[in-house]
């Protein structure tokens, strides 16, 4: 089932490391080519023959031994895997992947691949639901690291609770969904623009738009896992692309209207998410602007709409715009989708709550120009760029590409 897959499983200090053991011989038994990195403490729980034995492979255990495989070993590991499971994922690991640290051969394999990382936690239930190792977990899914469990029974330490190291079954379920997801988009370039735009008044003030970039980098990262080659152009926000997800930022909307406009005849999918300011100070002073009495009157000039500019050029490609509403939705809606020439609008009235900025779902309709309405319901951006992008599959389909 896994014939051909090269699979890196980290295994970390955790009395659960013993599972590694029947997870690697699952693997190894389903046609994976399986190498092991182990940490020094899962070291303390389990031999590196057992491993190397299963796996019929090196394991890794330092990380200026010398090399038994690719010549740069971690940086060999790291471009070859097709994924990279840490099984068990201890807090320490977390932390470390979620600061950057790369310190052990393990921590820095997973800073240098470009393939999904999945970790499947396992501790203390109190550890577990430390304030600070959740939020490290949060930070690392915002950031596309995959996780899986834990399960919740009798602990090692005596405890019961959530932290056990969920089922072999569930995790290998886990790595077949990421492996042999079907790639409908392999082949395909798809431009995804997402965030808000900020429009410069002077040296320390901008206008901006609450756009925090979530639903476009959702929907870049849902591309990629459906095999696209994906260019992410983003305004200003703190969150990061999925690993492989190219990524240009920009700041104003005139930089993004160079940056679509010099990308675009490439690419044969474009969506824009994107909180573009339609309006920039029709001037920018060079110094910060001095308080004074009597109030201030700012001048606004209009910018370049980019959808509608795309919509003019478009020949083959496949256009996707949003539209951010607050009243009138659908109608509105239906106006930009026929105006801006696309193939379809995601609508989002985003005075409800749970949909539009910020969040982590949305609310969204499809609107097409033939007047056809799809409403769905509310769910996380993910979810949301999954249906997107099936539609957009469709209407491949329909040009027969
Ligand atoms: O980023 P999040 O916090 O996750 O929030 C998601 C979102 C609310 C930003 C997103 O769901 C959304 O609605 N994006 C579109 C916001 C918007 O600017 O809507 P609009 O109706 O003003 O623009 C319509 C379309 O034209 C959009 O595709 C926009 O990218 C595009 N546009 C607008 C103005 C302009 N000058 N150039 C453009 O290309």
């Amino acid at each position: 089932m896994f014939k051909d897959r090269r699979i890196i499983v980290g295994i970390t200090g955790s009395i659960a490391a013993y599972k590694a053991i029947e997870l690697v011989s699952s693997l190894k038994k389903k046609g994976a080519d399986v190498y092991c990195i182990m940490t020094k403490s899962a070291q303390k729980f389990l031999t590196p023959l057992t491993l190397r034995t299963l796996s019929q492979n090196p394991v890794i255990t330092e990380m200026f031994a010398e090399p038994q495989l690719w010549n740069v070993e971690h940086v060999g590991l790291a471009e070859a895997a097709d994924l990279i499971m840490v099984v068990p994922a201890t807090a320490n690991i977390i932390a470390k992947v979620c600061y950057g640290l790369a310190d052990d051969f393990l921590s820095t394999t997973i800073m240098a691949t470009k393939a999904p990382v999945l970790l499947a936690p396992a501790m203390n239930h109190q550890m577990y639901w430390n304030p600070i190792v959740q939020e490290n977990i949060a930070s690392l899914k915002q950031r596309g690291y995959l996780f899986v469990g834990p399960g919740s029974g009798d602990l090692a330490c005596g405890a019961r609770g959530q932290g056990r190291l969920i089922e072999l079954e569930v995790i290998l379920g886990k790595a077949e969904e990421l492996l042999f997801q079907d790639k409908p988009l392999q082949g395909k370039k798809v431009l995804v623009t997402a965030g808000p735009t900020r429009e410069p008044l002077d040296p320390v003030r901008f206008l901006t738009n609450r756009s925090s970039g979530r639903m476009g980098y959702a929907v870049a990262k849902q591309a990629y896992l459906l095999g696209a080659e994906v260019l992410l152009i983003s305004g200003p926000t703190e969150i990061q692309p999925f690993p492989g997800v190219k990524c240009l930022r920009i700041e104003t909307a005139q930089e993004m209207y160079q940056a679509v406009l010099a990308h675009a005849e490439d690419c044969q999918i474009i969506i824009k998410t994107a909180a573009v300011a339609d309006y920039r100070p029709k001037s920018r002073s060079a110094e910060k602007i001095k308080k004074r009495s009597g109030g201030l009157v700012l001048e606004l000039t209009n910018n370049p709409d980019i959808l509608a500019e795309l919509g003019k050029k478009k020949k083959e490609q496949i256009l996707v715009g949003f539209a951010a509403e607050t009243e009138k939705m659908l109608s509105f809606a239906a106006e930009k989708a026929a105006q801006k020439n696309l193939d379809f609008i995601v609508a989002n009235d985003i005075t409800q709550e749970g949909a539009g900025f910020a969040g982590d779902t949305n609310i969204v309709s499809l609107v097409f120009p033939a007047g056809e309405i799809k409403n769905l319901g509310k769910m996380s951006k993910d979810d949301v760029a999954k249906l997107i992008l099936q539609e957009v599959i469709k209407i491949m389909g329909e040009k027969e590409w």
